[in-house]
């Protein structure tokens, strides 16, 4: 599938290319907008421009809904969580009802935190199973490791063949290593995937996403809707 290609000078650039581009999608929808949230430390700084004082006011917070991704298995509070990332540098600076704030539960074991995860999107979406006429997320944000993975899916895990389940417990290489992540299915159910990469480190695996290579995790995420990639120079150019 050929990407949408975004190549900003820099990280911040990156950030208000993704954050208009939001604001765009944003504009040309009615209802609720399911955002779906990516962690790591690449996305940070768009979070940051969307609770600034120049996007906060442009955006309908009541339409749109916080989804995320994945989520380290650890308490939200707890410096690793992505759900703490977002609300420190998101969440927090925005009037966003409380209900439109969908974060993976923490608890009380991998397992069970991930069928109720499940159970919630099921419920927001309003069906069991995916129609790919009809997307889940507005916009899905996606980040790139170093090993190819995205989310929480890792190299040669056996979540990467999963067709039913909407959200697995996974082992990451990546620490922490217990993980809850949305699966390929549910990740492509988006009107808009969105990969936001920076640094000259993305570099070699974004040559071998250039080349199709469906064999690292990144590679084989296909959405039903658009590709985009957001990249800064040093990731695109090495
Ligand atoms: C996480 C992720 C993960 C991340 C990539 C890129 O929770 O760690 O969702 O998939 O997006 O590892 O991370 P950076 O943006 O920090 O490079």
């Amino acid at each position: 599938m050929q990407p949408i290609l975004h190549i900003e000078q820099d990280g911040d650039a990156l950030a208000r290319a993704a954050a208009d581009w939001i604001l765009q999608r944003l504009d040309a929808s009615t209802g609720p907008f399911a955002l779906n949230l990516s962690g790591g430390s690449t996305p940070k700084k768009l979070y940051a421009l969307l609770a600034s004082d120049a996007y906060r006011s442009r955006i309908p917070w009541d339409r749109v809904h916080l989804f995320f991704g994945d989520e380290r298995y650890v308490p939200h509070d707890h410096p690793d969580s992505n759900f703490l990332m977002a609300d420190e540098s998101l969440i927090a600076h925005v009037p966003i009802p409380a209900a439109n704030v969908h974060a993976i539960p923490s608890g009380p074991t991998p397992a069970e935190a991930a069928a109720a995860y499940e159970k919630t999107l099921k419920a927001f979406y309003g069906a069991e199973t995916i129609d790919p006429k009809r997307p889940l997320f507005a916009v899905t944000l996606l980040g790139l490791g170093p090993d190819g993975h995205t989310a929480s899916l890792f190299p040669g895990i056996p979540a990467l063949d999963e067709r039913k389940a909407w959200v697995l417990p996974v082992i990451g290489e990546k620490p922490p290593p217990q993980r809850i992540t949305l699966t390929f299915p549910v990740l492509d159910s988006s009107a808009a995937v969105a990969f936001l990469m920076a640094g000259a480190e993305k570099h070699p695996m974004i040559e071998r996403l250039r080349k199709g290579d469906t064999s690292i995790p990144s590679g084989r995420i296909a959405p039903h809707g658009e590709l985009h990639w957001f990249m800064d120079k040093a990731a695109a150019e090495g």
